[in-house]
């Protein structure tokens, strides 16, 4: 059909007058596109970045139009799918008289100097479409028309399809994705305690200011409840801002004792910046059982650290305050990197903190139903998105939230 390609023109006006059948049109889209692609874009009046997406708009649309056409007219037999679809391959990618290789000798090279980027951009989407008019593939495509006889078999009205596929093709292969590097983190968290027989307990984002707040004995003034740090719904519903809200629930769901961790999103009102988003993540810890003291929380902590960060870690607590435990500390645990001396990823101090912590105070327990005169418990909460960071040394949290895949496949 290569060579069809002047010779299949209609003669000028001749379907012009009455009503054009949908072949007759095609084959005046069909007759227009070869006419277009003997002259220069210049020649077409084609002189801006918007007419040359119009024109390729138009030619993308015409090669898929006329790949329908033939799939939707089915061949004979197989001999005549393979004619078929060779066709529509020459009469494209023809090396010669291929519409294609005349777009690119017509338009793309004598385009204009200014012109020429959005041509060649426009040029290399057409060659990626029309890559796709592989010989076999097409041909594999196009139903064979059941033969008039059939009509008459028992098998009457059952559609003849195209045969079976070729098993022995390769298949088409989706890249895989990869593992995150905050559910990365998050799982190597759940797996050392679930080894030390916690379990995974979840709650919701969109939480109530009783859960969030009143329940974790944060008092009404209390300055994190300000619509300056927290995201509000309506005067009773937040967006979360610690997982520390689930502690109540799986009291209430699952009583004591209680031995869970509790990994999640949270939000707060911070500007993103290098090291602030408004979105982050956090993984909470929660023991409830009778006699769990302050050396309970010390001893998992350290070897929860260890686990994560190397035998050789050696974990620290300062003194702090939240009003849902009490006392409260602060963990901080030595740098892995150079091992307490100091360095640029922890800052000189030889510690990198991990997070809050405490023994769970009597009033959230109460509030959880549980008798805080039998049991007791501690809590942690970390912030996995800085510690993904410093694990992975990545300078800016929100590369963690844009979706690079550049960024991503590195994990
Ligand atoms: N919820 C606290 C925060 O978001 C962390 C924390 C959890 C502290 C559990 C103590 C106990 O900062």
């Amino acid at each position: 059909m290569a060579e069809g390609f002047v010779a299949a023109l209609p003669s000028a006006g001749s379907t012009a007058v009455q009503e054009a059948s949908p072949a007759e049109r095609q084959q005046e889209i069909v007759m227009k596109l070869e006419e277009k692609v003997a002259l220069t874009l210049d020649q077409l009046g084609i002189r801006d970045p918007a007419s040359v997406q119009r024109l390729f708009a138009e030619v993308r649309e015409a090669l898929l139009a006329e790949r329908q056409q033939l799939v939707a007219g089915g061949a004979a037999d197989e001999a005549d799918r393979i004619r078929l679809a060779k066709a529509l391959r020459d009469r494209w990618l023809g090396r010669k008289n291929g519409l294609l290789s005349f777009i690119g000798e017509h338009w793309l090279k004598p385009a204009e100097r200014d012109l020429k980027p959005s041509v060649g951009r426009a040029f290399n989407e057409l060659r990626q479409l029309a890559a796709e008019l592989e010989v076999e593939r097409l041909a594999a495509q196009i139903p064979i028309r059941a033969p008039h006889k059939a009509a008459e078999s028992p098998e009457a009205g059952r559609p003849i399809s195209a045969p079976a596929p070729d098993l022995s093709l390769p298949g088409y292969r989706r890249p895989l994705g990869s593992i995150h590097p905050i559910t990365r983190v998050q799982r190597e968290i759940e797996e050392i305690f679930l080894g030390l027989g916690y379990r995974i307990e979840t709650g919701p984002e969109i939480e109530s200011t009783y859960y969030n707040f009143d329940a974790l004995n944060i008092p009404e003034s209390h300055p994190s409840r300000d619509d300056v740090d927290t995201f509000y719904l309506d005067a009773r519903t937040v967006l979360r801002t610690h997982t520390s809200p689930v502690q109540i629930r799986a009291m209430q769901k699952f009583g004591a004792p209680l031995y869970i961790i509790i990994p999640g999103t949270c939000y707060r009102r911070d500007n993103p910046d290098a090291t602030h988003s408004p979105m982050f993540h956090q993984m909470e810890g929660l023991a409830i059982d009778e006699d769990i003291t302050f050396a309970d929380l010390k001893g998992t902590l350290d070897y929860f650290a260890k686990r994560l960060l190397g035998e050789r870690t050696r974990t620290r607590l300062t003194p702090s305050f939240f009003p849902f435990t009490e006392p409260s500390g602060e963990l901080a645990v030595s740098c892995f990197l150079c091992e307490g001396k100091g360095c640029r990823t922890c800052k000189q101090s030889g510690w990198i903190e991990l997070g809050g912590c405490g023994m769970v105070h009597p009033e959230v327990l109460r509030a959880g139903g549980i008798d805080p005169d039998r049991y007791s418990g501690w809590a942690f909460g970390m912030g996995i998105d800085r510690f993904a960071m410093t694990k992975y040394d990545i300078g800016d949290i929100q590369l963690f939230f844009q979706s690079d895949v550049r960024f991503l496949e590195q994990f």
